[in-house]
């Protein structure tokens, strides 16, 4: 039975009413509200000075295993910034790592799985995927102790990597350009592909069942690579997985999916039952709304330009204003990719405030 769209299933969580008619959470169910809310991707991160004093002192992974160090960073980011939710300080590459790949952080390089899998006979040196899920409870924990740190009225957002973004990962050990192996990988051995697909199915079933247990009132999917594939290979090798993830997701919690360079993929994603689509700086609004389905169908995530963050303050806020100007309820602003790491600090405080001193017109 498909899990029923967060706008029509009611407060099934069970949260306070602060939390439930927060403007993130009533956005995310297309209501109208007194204030359009606003998040950043990647709010907390190296960008912030208050992180670097902590990365000196401790490996990026230990930010992430650290219930108390994730709890400070994501409310530390969540209060500066003034935003309307906070997300849980984590990476997506932990699912990875629990399954039994090895991970390596190294200074500006980027994250490396350097055994990757290359051949179907590699799947068999990953964990039992439930399993790998439980041993996740760093994440529960920092969730717990984050939920209780947070203002009352402020939703936390758990996350995990999409079944394709982090597959591609896994294959490829790295970022990559062209996903050749992952793609080659996918062609060549697509009962595998399917195999590994549904293994991760069963790990972030489990995984973000647990963030949503420990405290979590919306769940972001990271498919950050998927806007790599055709319509054709979306449909074959991505979508029966993805739509069955989210179906397996606890009901009364909003799914937010978000992929990059995805425009001509958006009907597609919206159709995994996604309840927010997040739209990347390629695309406008209004036409990436309307191929989701419009306004009726699902709420919308985005898409400012991170770059514009590192422009002059004025161009900056009239980008701002163009978006509020076509802004309506079921739009939750954000970036449309993560917060660059050269950006100072004000200038994303600074956005936050322009977002907050309109007036939406239906309030
Ligand atoms: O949004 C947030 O504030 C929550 C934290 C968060 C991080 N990673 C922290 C992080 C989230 C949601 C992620 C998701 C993530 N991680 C994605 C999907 C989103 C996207 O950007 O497309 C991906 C692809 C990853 C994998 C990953 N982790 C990469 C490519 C990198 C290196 C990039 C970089 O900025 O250096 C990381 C490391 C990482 N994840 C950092 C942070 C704060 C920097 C680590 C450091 O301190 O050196």
């Amino acid at each position: 039975m498909p899990r029923p769209p967060y706008r029509r299933s009611g407060n099934l969580l069970g949260l306070p009413a602060q939390l439930w008619d927060s403007p993130f959470l009533r956005t995310c169910r297309g209501e109208p509200v007194s204030r359009a809310p606003v998040w950043l991707m990647r709010q907390a991160g190296r960008y912030m000075q208050h992180y670097r004093g902590l990365r000196a002192a401790h490996s990026f992974l230990d930010l992430c295993k650290d219930p108390d160090l994730a709890c400070e960073v994501t409310v530390y980011a969540r209060e500066w910034l003034g935003v309307d939710a906070a997300i849980i300080f984590s990476d997506i590459l932990v699912v990875p790592e629990a399954l039994g790949l090895r991970l390596e952080f190294t200074a500006g390089e980027g994250p490396r799985l350097p055994d990757p899998l290359r051949t179907p006979a590699d799947l068999a040196r990953l964990r039992e995927p439930a399993q790998a899920g439980a041993d996740l409870g760093f994440v529960s924990a920092a969730i717990r102790r984050t939920v209780a740190a947070l203002p009352p009225d402020i939703p936390l957002i758990g996350f995990a990597g999409a079944p394709f973004t982090l597959a591609a990962y896994a294959i490829e050990g790295g970022g990559s350009r062209q996903f050749a192996h992952a793609k080659a990988f996918m062609y060549a051995h697509p009962q595998s592909w399917h195999a590994l697909q549904a293994r991760l199915v069963d790990c972030l079933s489990v995984y973000l069942a647990d963030q949503v247990a420990a405290g979590a009132s919306a769940l972001q999917l990271f498919d950050s690579w998927a806007g790599c594939l055709t319509r054709e290979d979306f449909r074959e090798f991505v979508q029966p997985h993805l739509s069955a993830l989210v179906g397996r997701l606890p009901a009364g919690v909003p799914v937010i999916l978000f992929a990059t360079n995805a425009a001509h993929l958006l009907d597609l994603i919206a159709g995994c039952g996604a309840d927010v689509v997040g739209l990347d700086p390629a695309t406008e609004i209004a036409d990436g709304w309307r191929r989701c389905g419009g306004p009726a169908q699902v709420a919308v995530q985005g898409n400012l330009d991170p770059a514009l963050l590192l422009a002059p303050r004025p161009r900056l806020l009239a980008a701002a204003d163009r978006l509020l100007a076509g802004w309506r309820p079921g739009h939750i602003v954000n970036l449309g990719h993560g917060v660059l790491k050269e950006t100072d600090p004000e200038q994303a405080r600074a956005l936050v405030e322009r977002i907050h001193a309109f007036t939406p017109p239906s309030a």
